[in-house]
């Protein structure tokens, strides 16, 4: 069998910062987040009977693949099948730039790996799933918005969809730099987790604004989910900076577009900033107003990609 999906990445509007247990991948905290459409992954798995090893290919390259093949264990270890397989993925967002290429990739093989392995997983299960591989990829199984509840154990750490908003949501991607972050997600987040006086202060705040956020997104007040979703984003940031050693994903371009964003709210623009494990700054704004900001970013022109909720993961072909 030949078996590939597609998964959206999804930005977190609600960070999930941190891990409880860095095994399976169960988080301090609740997250929430928008699927985006423009951003995807599309993996091809075929088991066979005649690999002697995993293989994985990224955008055309041959990689090393230890956590394909850790993350192939645990499909292979459900399914109760004992073959290798040919991984095959590509990436329709830049890899490790802070834009969330490790949810889509995770959704994406967590569909295609499950599949093809003969498993029939609901979305509760390809969400636990796909969290083994990288958690922000627990919420990218959904189409719109998600909440990853944050459980006690394994079985009752996965998202599911919430309820669709009436707010016509858009995230204004400003690229301020698409090359690979210089330090990991998974080891910054590890660090902050052992090192920041502020970890326990985020912890508290995080999972109170999660429930805040899915009220809000609810009685669709724009102005709550902003305020939260910039608060969210900035209270991680600084959670870093505070890590030792002192580290942060700001750059010059990055602070120029936060304040922008401060200016465009002081003239009754609706946007809001939030940032991930990188540079680049994601505006959330209304879909009336992403004229407007767009043309608050006069320096940024050519390095602006607007993005609307996006799809759940799906089977694009199954050849046997
Ligand atoms: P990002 O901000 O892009 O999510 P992360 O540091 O969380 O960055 O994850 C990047 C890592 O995810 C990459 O180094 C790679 O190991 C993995 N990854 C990215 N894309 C894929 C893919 N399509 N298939 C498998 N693994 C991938
Ligand atoms: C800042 O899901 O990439 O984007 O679980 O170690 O793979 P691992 O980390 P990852 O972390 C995402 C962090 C974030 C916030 C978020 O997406 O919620
Ligand atoms: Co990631």
């Amino acid at each position: 069998m030949t078996t590939t999906a597609r998964a959206h990445t999804n930005i977190a509007l609600i960070k999930y910062w941190g891990k409880r247990n860095a095994n399976l991948i169960l988080p301090y905290t609740s997250s929430v987040s928008l699927t985006l459409d423009d951003f995807y992954t599309d993996t091809t798995v075929a088991f066979d009977s005649d690999l002697t090893a995993d293989t994985f290919v990224l955008d055309g390259n041959p990689q090393p693949a230890p956590k394909v093949s850790a993350f192939l264990d645990l499909v292979r270890a459900q399914a109760k099948l004992n073959q290798f397989a040919r991984v095959t993925s590509v990436n329709h967002v830049p890899t490790a730039a802070g834009l969330a290429s490790s949810a889509s990739a995770y959704a994406a093989l967590a569909l295609a790996a499950s599949r093809d392995a003969g498993l029939s997983l609901s979305s509760l299960e390809l969400s636990r799933l796909a969290r083994r591989g990288s958690g922000s990829a627990s919420r990218s199984i959904f189409g719109g918005l998600a909440i990853w509840h944050r459980g006690e154990d394994d079985l009752t750490s996965f998202a599911e969809a919430l309820p669709e908003t009436r707010l016509p949501l858009r995230m204004v991607v400003v690229m301020v730099d698409a090359g690979p972050k210089p330090v990991s997600s998974r080891q910054l987040m590890a660090n902050t987790v052992a090192t920041s006086p502020y970890f326990s202060a985020w912890v508290e705040n995080n999972e109170q604004a999660a429930g805040e956020m899915v009220n809000a997104l609810a009685t669709a007040d724009f102005t709550r989910v902003g305020e939260l979703t910039e608060q969210s984003s900035a209270r991680m940031h600084a959670a870093i900076f505070a890590s030792a050693p002192a580290f942060t994903y700001f750059q010059p371009a990055t602070l120029q577009v936060w304040h922008a964003v401060q200016t465009m709210r002081a003239q009754g623009i609706p946007a809001y900033a939030t940032m991930d494990a990188g540079p680049n700054v994601k505006i959330l704004t209304l879909a009336p107003a992403v004229e407007a900001v767009k043309a608050a970013l006069p320096e940024f022109q050519d390095r602006l990609l607007v993005a609307g909720p996006g799809p759940a993961t799906k089977v694009l072909e199954e050849a046997r």
